[in-house]
């Protein structure tokens, strides 16, 4: 589960203990209208692993704060205000995330409060993109690979794609790599997989090591279009958030953690396949480096008790996928425990499939 991805670099690294530890001895809010050298030393860090072009940055609390922020940008810099987000996309919880959250579990209690102009088309159809297109269109906002959707990748062709309608109708793209983002996926950012930079990209979960801070990174130009004080966060870029996050980013480098990832999520995900070959309650393994999904033909709830029973927490992503965001740390030992555990529970759920079909109790 690895806290809902947030522990990517595992839990107290003693970098990122050491880099609190001091910052909270020195200084621990400073709000951002006035300089902080912890800030700015992130911004720099930041600035140097980001896709190429995204030089701006606001600082946030949360990923989904990060959202609102590239939502509120790509309309004020267009002009226009419908926003297209895909089928199964996640962004978040507050009202404009939530606008372009697809799941109907979370829209509906609070229905009348949703922006209409979000519009939902199916992942990885560049075709009913098209469709959705309008002249009032300010943004495409997308996950590269859909994390709490089910851990769809996109198709190939289908963000180079998003790319060029983007730019040929002067539209916003927006990378949601919340998820994704800091190497999970075997690339510092999953949308180099594809070789495509986005004009605005949201992050969060695992940049400050356990510590809240997330950030919308934008071209100059887009982001400029906000005047002072016309987007701000009372805490968003504070000096001990900003002092983890900076940890954070040393060790994913230090450590080699993103080519960790691939090597490891391969290696994984091999496993897997052979989990999956192995037992019909299994349908298929998606993913790229340490974020993978498991989907099985059966609710999986049962699966996750008895996992967690045995030592293993897992996380799911549905009724009927399993989601694995270990730490990008995690020890090749470790997955081979999981694997194993895996192999034990399904074999369980398997006999007792067994024995309900043929009527025994
Ligand atoms: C892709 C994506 N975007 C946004 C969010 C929202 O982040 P937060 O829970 O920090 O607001 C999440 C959280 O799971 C996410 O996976």
């Amino acid at each position: 589960m690895g806290g809902y991805g947030v522990s990517l670099v595992g839990h107290c690294h003693p970098k990122i203990v050491s880099a609190i530890k001091e910052q909270c001895e020195r200084l621990i809010a400073c709000h951002g209208s006035l300089y902080n050298d912890k800030r700015a030393e992130l911004l720099e860090k930041l600035v140097e692993i980001a896709p190429r072009g995204l030089s701006k940055v606001f600082l946030c609390n949360s990923g989904a704060e990060a959202v609102e922020c590239a939502i509120k940008v790509a309309v004020k810099y267009t002009g226009k205000s419908e926003i297209i987000s895909m089928v199964r996309g996640f962004h978040g919880k507050t009202i404009g995330a939530l606008s372009a959250t697809w799941s109907q579990k979370y829209r509906d209690p609070f229905k009348s409060l949703l922006n209409p102009n979000f519009k939902f088309v199916p992942f990885g159809r560049l075709d009913k993109v098209e469709e959705a297109l309008t002249e009032n269109v300010a943004a495409i906002i997308v996950e590269p690979i859909q994390g709490e959707g089910g851990v769809y990748v996109a198709p190939n062709g289908f963000l180079e794609g998003l790319r060029k309608i983007c730019d040929e109708k002067n539209i916003v793209l927006i990378f949601d790599e919340v998820q994704t983002g800091f190497g999970r996926t075997g690339k510092m950012w999953a949308s180099e997989h594809w070789g495509v930079t986005p004009d605005i990209m949201c992050i969060g979960k695992a940049m400050g090591g356990g510590l809240p801070i997330g950030a919308t990174l934008a071209r100059e130009d887009v982001m400029n279009v906000l005047k002072v004080g016309e987007h701000t966060s009372t805490f968003g870029g504070n000096p001990l958030a900003c002092a983890a996050a900076s940890a954070v980013i040393d060790v994913i480098i230090e450590e080699r953690l993103v080519e960790r990832a691939w090597n490891l999520g391969n290696k994984f995900k091999t496993m897997l396949q052979r989990l999956v070959e192995e037992s019909r309650i299994l349908r298929e393994v998606r993913g790229l480096g340490l974020m993978l999904g498991l989907e099985t033909r059966v609710d999986i709830y049962d699966i996750l008790m008895k996992a967690l029973g045995k030592g293993v927490i897992l996380l799911y992503s549905g009724r009927n996928v399993i989601r694995f965001l270990p730490p990008l740390v995690i020890e090749l030992e470790q997955i081979e425990r999981v694997i194993q555990v895996l192999r034990e529970v399904l074999l369980e759920e398997k006999k007792k499939l067994l024995i309900s079909n043929s009527g025994c109790r």
